[in-house]
């Protein structure tokens, strides 16, 4: 994804830092127990955002490897949930009007609510997470790695789907989306092949299918199909 650099990421990041976790830290994250969800490479987080507040019986984390980038999602989230704002002068301005400017605000828990963001690859999410913690795997528009050799970073490469399968729990779906037909082709391929998954939802127009209206669009999507692009989407189940 390419952004423009933003200034003060690392301040930024350090005055929501209660909204992010590292490791193991999943477990104790949140208020309450609720099935976990995983979104990898989460962008700007419109996606997160939208759908945690549709779907609020669940927790949710959003994983991005980009500080840059999921800096901008944990402030939409954060304002989304009126914890307050970024403030004109530089720093994180809370509902109270204290401005957090490099230091951690030490968010109440009960104002959290059910996003928690992770600032890593998800290569590592099987040191991260445990076997079976998953209800459901989402990865939208991800990087479709279309040069020669490097097919095994694309998140629908068997290997990925592998490490899915360990930590989603049986009956736990993988959900992908994307605008890349080579993309889509290669994971259809890589989800029919894989044993442990059962294929339950194909489109190559999503916005034109059944589930158009229970559709939460990301930036990405948004911005492809205002150009006319077909979004292409699957769904498999663990069995
Ligand atoms: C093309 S953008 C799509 C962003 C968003 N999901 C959307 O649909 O608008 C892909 C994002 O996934 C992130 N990403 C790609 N590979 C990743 C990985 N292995 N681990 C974590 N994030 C990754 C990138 O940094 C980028 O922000």
């Amino acid at each position: 994804m390419r952004m423009r650099k933003k200034r003060r990421s690392g301040e930024r990041l350090s005055a929501l830092s209660a909204l992010f976790i590292n490791d193991g830290q999943y477990k104790t994250a949140f208020d309450a127990e609720r099935p976990l969800r995983l979104e990898i490479g989460c962008g700007k987080g419109d996606f997160i955002c939208a759908l945690s507040k549709k779907e609020p019986d669940c927790n949710y984390i959003a994983m991005e490897r980009v500080d840059d980038v999921i800096v901008v999602a944990a402030e939409k989230y954060a304002s989304s949930r009126d914890l307050g704002a970024l403030d004109h002068h530089g720093g994180w301005r809370a509902p109270d009007g204290t401005v957090y400017k490099g230091e951690a605000w030490d968010i109440p828990m009960d104002m959290r609510g059910n996003v928690r963001f992770m600032n890593c690859d998800a290569t590592q999410i099987c040191e991260i997470f445990e076997e079976g913690c998953l209800d459901t795997v989402y990865a939208n528009f991800s990087d479709p790695w279309t040069k020669n050799g490097y097919a095994n970073r694309r998140l629908t490469h068997p290997e990925f789907l592998k490490r899915y399968l360990r930590l989603l729990k049986a009956g736990g779906r993988f959900c992908f989306k994307t605008d890349n037909v080579e993309l889509f082709e290669f994971s259809l391929e890589s989800v029919q092949a894989e044993p442990g998954f059962c294929l339950t939802f194909v489109s190559r127009d999503l916005h034109s299918s059944e589930r158009a209206a229970d559709n939460i669009m990301t930036e990405y999507e948004r911005n492809f199909s205002q150009q006319g692009i077909s979004i292409n989407c699957l769904e498999a189940v663990k069995k």
